[in-house]
């Protein structure tokens, strides 16, 4: 026999016992996202090949070497999404969603980049985004900061850091690039081969990078925030009064740069140490250029995207049992010999009329006793409601707590056993 298929590298299936996480994660962000006023729009997830070649920039690592990108039978350039930040800014730029209106927006889903699969990094990852229309002082940066720390808390996230930098204008942005590149080709002999290469590409990224024998030579480097036109400095000091005065604690990181290109201004990210070397969860910044670089009117925009693979890990280091205990189901129905297997059904089915908010279980497969209580066990379920022949003589049905200090097996008629659960299990319906 053959090896059976496998999925490709770097793109992993979501199991159901990894998915009762994901939903609670996902239903979470979803009601912060709404009490703050923002809106779903849902994105296609392959756009035009120079889409993001034009925003996220030619020389980043995504466009350069990360993108799923493929001809289409037209022969036209393709890409599989890498982020949504463009898409989006297309979408609302195509939908006239900015005439003179102000936009807050979300979405979710799958992005892929061909990078070195490991721990908290796929070639098929999921994030949810956010992004920000038409706004151009810092109240809304402040907004989209303060709705993430309080998505944390909600989460029971701990150990959390806000990194925050400014990138300024892309004027004040050129001329810092230059004595940038003053101080590192001064002191070339230091740099390693990546950072040589960049250089000439993308200098600022050197900042960002992870080698240690760098720390030297980035330690002297001259610092962006020392070279803030004087509005984007201005934007930083009132965004960073806006936080301290909602109390929300952040690190200046001057060597804070992001690897997509249309970034101005503010940028940050939430990291934590739980999750080895991928800590980022979240991660965004002002890009007020970016609407008029494709084709559409000047507007500023804000926002960030968490990625969900690494929340849903962080989450099973706070409190891994919670979610999965959620999905189990609240009632397991055994059913022996025929007529219990119809009548079981029907009955299965009534309670679900009555109990909308009930997760109930019917063995389906025959077996006896014995081997349907063990699949009511391994079920995680709390009781198990039992339909043999002495219940189907007596036409009461009986309920077995399955978890300790639930009481003992009790049997009742089949008219009250809804209304016996609904007090049980709490439910409200
Ligand atoms: P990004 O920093 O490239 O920004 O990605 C945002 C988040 O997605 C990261 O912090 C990380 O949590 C997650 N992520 C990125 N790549 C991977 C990967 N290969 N595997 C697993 N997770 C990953 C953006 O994508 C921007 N569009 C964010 C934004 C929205 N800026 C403004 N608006």
């Amino acid at each position: 026999m053959s090896k059976p298929f496998q999925a490709i590298r770097g793109m992993n299936d979501i199991l159901p016992g990894e998915s009762a996480q994901w939903q609670r994660l996902e239903a979470t962000v979803r009601e912060v996202l709404a009490a703050y006023g923002y809106g779903e729009i849902r994105l296609p997830l392959v756009e035009k090949t120079e889409l993001f070649t034009r925003s996220i920039g030619e020389v980043t690592d995504i466009v350069e070497k990360e993108m799923y990108t493929f001809a289409d039978r037209n022969g036209d350039s393709l890409t599989l999404r890498p982020e949504g930040t463009a898409g989006c800014a297309r979408a609302c730029l195509e939908h006239g969603l900015l005439h003179h209106q102000t936009q807050r927006l979300w979405y979710a889903g799958p992005m892929f980049r061909y990078e070195k699969p490991q721990k908290g990094r796929y070639r098929q990852f999921h994030q949810i985004g956010v992004e920000a229309y038409g706004m151009a002082g810092p109240d809304i940066d402040a907004e989209l900061i303060a709705l993430t720390a309080r998505l944390w808390r909600r989460l029971g996230i701990r150990d959390v850091t806000l990194q925050l930098n400014s990138l300024g204008s892309s004027a004040a942005r050129a001329a810092y690039r230059e004595r940038l590149v003053a101080y590192f080709t001064a002191r070339r002999a230091e740099l390693d081969e990546d950072s040589q290469r960049r250089l000439t590409t993308n200098p600022l990224r050197i900042l960002d990078s992870k080698n240690s024998a760098l720390r030297g030579v980035l330690a002297d480097a001259p610092a962006l925030l020392d070279h803030l036109d004087p509005e984007a400095q201005t934007h930083f000091d009132e965004l960073r009064a806006l936080l301290d005065a909602a109390g929300i604690v952040y690190e200046i990181n001057p060597r804070l740069v992001r690897g997509l290109d249309y970034y101005s201004k503010t940028v940050f990210e939430w990291v934590t140490d739980a999750l080895g070397a991928q800590g980022t969860i979240c991660a965004g910044g002002r890009y007020d250029g970016l609407l008029e670089q494709l084709g559409g009117p000047a507007t500023p925009g804000v926002g960030f995207a968490m990625g969900l693979e690494r929340l849903v890990a962080l989450l099973a280091t706070t409190d891994p049992s919670a979610a999965e205990s959620a999905a189990n189901p609240h009632v397991y129905l055994i059913r022996v010999g025929d007529a219990a297997q119809r009548d079981g059904l029907a009955l299965a089915e009534r309670l679900r009329d009555q109990l909308p908010e009930l997760r109930l279980r019917m063995h389906c497969g025959g077996g006896g006793f014995k081997a349907q209580f063990r699949r009511a066990d391994h079920s995680g379920a709390h009781y198990a409601l039992i339909l043999g022949d002495d219940e189907m003589a007596s036409g009461r049905v009986a309920l077995k707590p399955l978890r300790a200090a639930q009481g003992e097996q009790i049997t009742l008629p089949r008219e009250q056993v809804a209304v016996h659960l609904r007090a049980v299990l709490d439910l409200t319906a």
